[in-house]
């Protein structure tokens, strides 16, 4: 053998090693960026503090029908933790079972979301809780009317004292808005088979879900606003949804805020159906159909990292593998239902 065949056949071996090997490489820092934080990092804003009966309180509150006037609805009703905090819907049925403009979100992982619905027109979890009671089209009960109700209930005097031990008289709308909050923010998904295969479990996802992941990371493009553990940039975009909301452009009046949306956690997906902000897209497959095909409606506002993908039809198969992999199976069943105080 000639020595110029050995030095090609070496070559080709250490190439193929190497690319194998930075392959590796560039695996284990992507899985970095997607490492989770644990229960103790959810983090509370200064004026509102993690307080353990702040939040039992925050849960009977937000499983309570007697915050809205009609005594039937609860935050719950929409947010239902058997659906992964959403209900199923395209769009959410509220008061006098009136269809909402919208489908109604997961509640998971808000601690670290900034900006609050679709369009990201509130500024804080605080901000956001009174609304709902307040719409008409939702709970409508007036603040007022919330809190002389909440006050007629003995057992609330007790948990609203406890959870605000230094205040004479507790029970009022800021302290309803906080201790929702606070509940809200112990909302975290559970430990995915994704989260343990980062931790290094090779065998807690199939081959098909790695592919996936990688297709997620390149060719997919999915990882330019689907991005951290989370799998959100916590951003607003136009992904070319044909429908006429205008989105965020209503709460920041600039060209390419128009039908932007809030990039949606990707936690929990396969239970979470349909999707998008208004429920129109049934299931995974048609949402992968969807950005494929690079969106519908093509308009300037669109995203410029939506595109064409020219997906193959075994990459689409394996980014739905990868997607069902960052299901947590625990966490909705180990929640327990709250007692509510009857008088
Ligand atoms: C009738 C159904 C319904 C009820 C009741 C309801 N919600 Fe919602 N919720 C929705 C819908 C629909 C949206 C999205 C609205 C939008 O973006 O314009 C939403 C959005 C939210 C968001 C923002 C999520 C995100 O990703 O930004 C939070 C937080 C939330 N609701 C908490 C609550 C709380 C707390 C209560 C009770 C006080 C409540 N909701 C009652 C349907 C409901
Ligand atoms: C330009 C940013 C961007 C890119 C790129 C992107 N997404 Fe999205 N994604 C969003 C936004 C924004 C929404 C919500 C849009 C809406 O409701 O109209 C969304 C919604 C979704 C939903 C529905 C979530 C829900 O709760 O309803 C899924 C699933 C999803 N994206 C998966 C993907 C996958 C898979 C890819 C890659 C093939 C991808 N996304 C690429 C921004 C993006």
């Amino acid at each position: 053998m000639s020595s110029k065949f050995i030095i090609i056949i070496l070559s080709i071996f250490s190439f193929n090693n190497l690319a194998s090997a930075m392959e590796d490489l560039t695996i284990e820092k992507l899985k970095k960026t997607y490492k989770r934080p644990t229960q103790n990092e959810i983090p509370y804003p200064k004026d509102n503090l993690y307080n353990k009966k702040r939040e039992d309180l925050g849960k009977m509150l937000f499983f309570d029908p007697r915050l809205s006037y009609s005594n039937v609805t609860s935050c719950a009703t929409c947010h239902n933790p058997s659906f992964s905090w959403q209900d199923s819907l395209p769009k959410g049925v509220g008061f006098n079972h009136q269809q909402l403009g919208r489908k109604t979100p997961t509640i998971l992982n808000l601690a670290w979301s900034e900006n609050l619905f679709w369009d990201g027109r509130a500024p804080s979890l605080e901000a956001q809780s009174l609304g709902p009671i307040q719409s008409a089209k939702e709970m409508n009960l007036s603040l007022d009317k919330m809190v002389s109700k909440i006050n007629r209930i003995d057992g609330y005097k007790d948990a609203f004292q406890k959870a605000f031990p230094n205040e004479k008289s507790p029970i009022n709308e800021t302290n309803v808005a906080k201790s929702l909050a606070t509940f809200e923010r112990g909302i975290v998904s559970g430990i995915a088979p994704f989260d343990k295969w980062i931790s290094g479990d090779e065998s807690a996802i199939s081959e098909s879900a790695k592919k996936g992941f990688m297709v997620f990371n390149s060719k997919g493009n999915c990882d330019s606003c689907h991005s951290g553990w989370n799998f959100t940039d916590n951003s607003f975009h136009d992904i070319g949804h044909p429908d006429s909301d205008k989105g965020r452009i209503n709460v920041i009046p600039i060209a390419s805020m128009e039908h932007a949306f809030k990039t949606p956690t990707l936690r929990n997906i396969d239970r979470r159906a349909p999707y998008m902000h208004d429920g129109s897209l049934e299931n995974l497959e048609s949402v992968i159909d969807f950005y494929n095909k690079g969106g519908i409606a093509k308009r300037p506002s669109v995203d410029r990292n939506i595109k064409e993908l020219k997906l193959t039809e075994q990459e689409k198969k394996d980014l739905i593998s990868f997607m069902k992999t960052l299901t947590s199976d625990d966490s909705h069943l180990s929640f327990d239902i709250p007692t509510l105080p009857t008088n």
